[in-house]
């Protein structure tokens, strides 16, 4: 039985993920934080239905003993390393904890490996945000990175530590370049998560408008259950390479709005109220995929189009609208 470790396990791709590898007979491990660990119902509700079939581990970014100790206890076949400060506009207020936090945790993690479990293969979460001001469109493995936030900068970094490990000391390690990704199970600080809980609660009276900052922002949205596969394939392969991986379509913000205020009968321009405060100090403007290597080396293709991403988020907050979750 094959054996993967999982940092971010609680999150939306993580998650995601420990499900497909289950399914696929491995043994699942996954690194959480202590203070996770004491609050099951806050931070662990991704895991709810599998948290008995997976093996939790108390570790911290911070801390390089803490992973050490877990690697070398585990011993895994594969690595995937999806944990960080992901909201890139907390990383405007507070540049110095997301860069610790991800580079250091990423090379604390990088470094275990190749000490304590060096036949490990290791996939390192990479993030469109790397290609930030676009110096071409759409982006691929060889587009030259221009980042715009610590969020970004923390990213490249992590992707040139994962390259020099794969290059110095042979590691099996490679950096997927995942472009936005969504689902139900997305936080709801990023844009599509606000939107969703919003027309669900609008709907249902329990708000009365939405505030959002740029809504010309273009992205290129995927579902993550359908990346988690891209993650798994890019380790099964023979040579570790990086991949850009991404649906190859675009959208804006204000697209997302009016199809999710639609699906309810709504019109978003009765809603929304643009804030100043919103918008970002250094904008991504628009983000686009050239998938065309996932597609050939990797047999991946995305299944989960755009406006059923959509409207399964919607659904799926008034749903949870309906219930009292939120
Ligand atoms: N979050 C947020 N909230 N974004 C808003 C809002 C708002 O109220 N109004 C407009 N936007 C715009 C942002 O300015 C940005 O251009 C776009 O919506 C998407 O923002 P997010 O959903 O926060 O995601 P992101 O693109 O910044 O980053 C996500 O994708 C990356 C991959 O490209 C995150 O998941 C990152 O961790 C990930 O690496």
């Amino acid at each position: 039985m094959k054996k993967a470790l999982i940092t971010g396990i609680s999150g939306q791709d993580g998650s995601y993920l420990a499900e497909f590898l289950l399914k696929k007979n491995y043994q699942v491990h996954g690194i959480i934080r202590r203070v996770a660990l004491e609050d099951e119902t806050h931070r662990l509700w991704r895991l709810r239905k599998i948290k008995k079939d997976l093996n939790l581990h108390s570790g911290s970014l911070e801390s390089f003993p803490s992973l050490a100790k877990i690697i070398n206890q585990v011993q895994p076949d594969e690595i995937y390393h999806l944990a960080a400060q992901s909201y890139v506009s907390n990383s405007f207020e507070d540049e110095f904890s997301t860069l610790n936090t991800n580079i250091n945790g990423t090379h604390f993690m990088l470094a275990s490996t190749k000490e304590f479990a060096p036949q490990s293969k290791f996939y390192f979460a990479g993030s469109s945000e790397m290609f930030g001001k676009t110096v071409e469109t759409p982006q691929n493995e060889t587009t030259k990175f221009y980042p715009r936030s610590a969020y970004g900068i923390s990213k490249v970094t992590g992707f040139e530590l994962t390259r020099n490990y794969r290059e110095a000391y042979n590691t099996f390690a490679t950096t997927g370049i995942l472009f936005n990704h969504e689902s139900p199970r997305r936080g709801f600080e990023f844009v599509t998560r606000k939107i969703s809980l919003a027309v669900a609660r609008i709907k249902n009276n329990l708000q009365k408008e939405i505030s959002l900052g740029n809504i010309k922002a273009k992205r290129d949205w995927g579902h993550a259950k359908d990346y988690v596969e891209a993650m798994w394939l890019m380790l099964q392969q023979q040579k570790p390479l990086d991949y850009v991986i991404g649906t190859g379509e675009q959208h804006t913000v204000e697209e997302f709005l009016s199809i999710a205020f639609q699906h309810v009968g709504l019109n978003f321009k009765d809603y929304l109220k643009i804030d100043k405060n919103l918008f970002r100090p250094a904008e991504v403007e628009t983000l686009l995929a050239d998938p065309i290597n996932s597609k050939k080396k990797l047999g991946w293709k995305p299944k989960i189009k755009f406006e059923e991403l959509v409207v399964e988020m919607v659904e799926s907050d008034l749903r949870n609208v309906k219930d009292k979750t939120y």
